[in-house]
């Protein structure tokens, strides 16, 4: 379509683990993208891959910036500008849900400064369309699942509490000026990489989430998984979650994008992005095994603190608004976690 060629993004956290993925659906799509990133929790070699994916059509641009600095929000506003940005994904932000709570002001701050800096060069670029990285978490524990985004938000850590906040924020930006067309995307687990193995999650020490502890234990740079806790009230007593494969929720970025660009209707709305049914930690591993042909030795300990049992996504809104829906099974996510694991052992390093 001639107005998919012509949109033109910019994708805050583009160096990012699911904002490398979005970067490459995005260009797919035909769009040009500015990616905006200070590579405080990624690498510039993911930017290469990303271009070694997409090939040598594309229009992919980088603007290296700290996007909490308000005095980087001129530059900003002048490369959004420069750029005819026509609408943002926004990425970019902390996600460790430990250190959110030993530093609450550095969650606070980040996350929510680089979004208000965003949408100011947004307004200031009159590109008044953003999808927002938003998270199942803002759920908490007070839903029963399936959890639909009519759920009640009562998030139980300040890094949730920054995404729930930030909605809010957006909310009321789009209620005060009808220009704006807003999607937060809520979340559930994305895990995965991409097929080609050129790009996935490089956690920086110990990872803090299921999927990568796993991928390391499998390539032998660490012992074993923990389980944290096998006395839950699910199947086989071990936390179920919605795992996503990082390139359906990344297309699901481009359907909502999409789907705000050519709507009629203006305002903020929220949407699940999960597959909509649940995986054991057990299953996850099981899985994994099957996918990697490596032992993956495990030791059940006491719960993780805050953890729930269980959380799976109602996905119905996705499908209805965007017709999107996840494509890709728990196989597929261990199999493409896996060789980017095996082919990437150190995480980004040059060819
Ligand atoms: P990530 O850390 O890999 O990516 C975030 C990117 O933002 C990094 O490239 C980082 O360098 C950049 N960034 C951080 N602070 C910045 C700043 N001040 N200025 C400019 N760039 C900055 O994380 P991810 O897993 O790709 O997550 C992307 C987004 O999705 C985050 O907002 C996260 O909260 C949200 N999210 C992630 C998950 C998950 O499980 N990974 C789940 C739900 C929501
Ligand atoms: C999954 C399951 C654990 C590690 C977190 C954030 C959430 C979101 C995604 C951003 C649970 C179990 C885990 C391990 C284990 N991030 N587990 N051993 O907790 O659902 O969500 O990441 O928005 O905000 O809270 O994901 O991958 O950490 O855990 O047994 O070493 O695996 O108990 O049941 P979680 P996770």
């Amino acid at each position: 379509m001639a107005e998919q060629a012509t949109d033109r993004i910019i994708v805050t956290g583009g160096a990012g683990y699911i904002g490398a993925h979005v970067a490459v659906e995005l260009l797919a799509s035909g769009r040009s993208i500015l990616i905006v990133d200070n590579f405080a929790n990624s690498s510039p070699i993911a930017i290469d891959r990303i271009r070694e994916i997409a090939g040598d059509d594309v229009d992919v641009r980088v603007l290296a910036l700290d996007l909490a600095d308000d005095a980087n929000r001129e530059k900003l506003i002048e490369a959004a500008i420069d750029f005819g940005a026509n609408g943002a994904v926004h990425l970019a932000g902390l996600k460790a849900v430990g250190e959110s709570v030993a530093a609450p002001l550095r969650y606070y701050e980040t996350n929510i400064r680089t979004t208000f800096n965003l949408v100011r060069a947004l307004e200031a670029a009159g590109a008044r369309t953003l999808v927002f990285s938003s998270s199942a978490t803002v759920y908490g524990d007070a839903n029963q699942s399936p959890v639909n985004e009519a759920g009640r938000l009562s998030p139980t850590n300040p890094y949730g509490r920054t995404k729930f906040f930030i909605e809010e924020m957006l909310r009321d930006v789009a209620s005060a000026d009808a220009h704006w067309r807003i999607c937060n995307l809520r979340y559930f687990n994305p895990v995965g990489a991409h097929p080609s193995g050129r790009i996935g999650e490089d956690p920086k020490g110990p990872p803090n989430n299921l999927f990568p502890y796993i991928a390391q234990v499998a390539v032998g740079r660490r012992e074993k998984l923990s389980i944290f806790g096998d006395d839950y009230p699910t199947p086989d007593g071990t936390g179920v979650r919605d795992y996503i494969h990082v390139v359906d929720l990344a297309r699901g970025h481009v359907a909502a994008l999409q789907y705000l660009l050519t709507r009629e209707e203006k305002g903020a709305l929220d949407v699940n992005l999960g597959a909509g049914r649940g995986h054991s930690v057990l299953e996850a591993v099981a899985a994994f095994r099957r996918a990697s042909n490596r032992d993956i030795p495990t030791q059940i300990v006491a719960r993780r603190p805050g953890d729930i049992a269980e959380i799976y996504a109602d996905a119905g809104r996705a499908a209805d608004l965007f017709g999107w829906k996840t494509e890709k099974s728990l196989h597929d996510m261990c199999t493409d976690h896996w060789r980017w694991q095996r082919e990437n052992p150190s995480g980004y390093v040059e060819d």
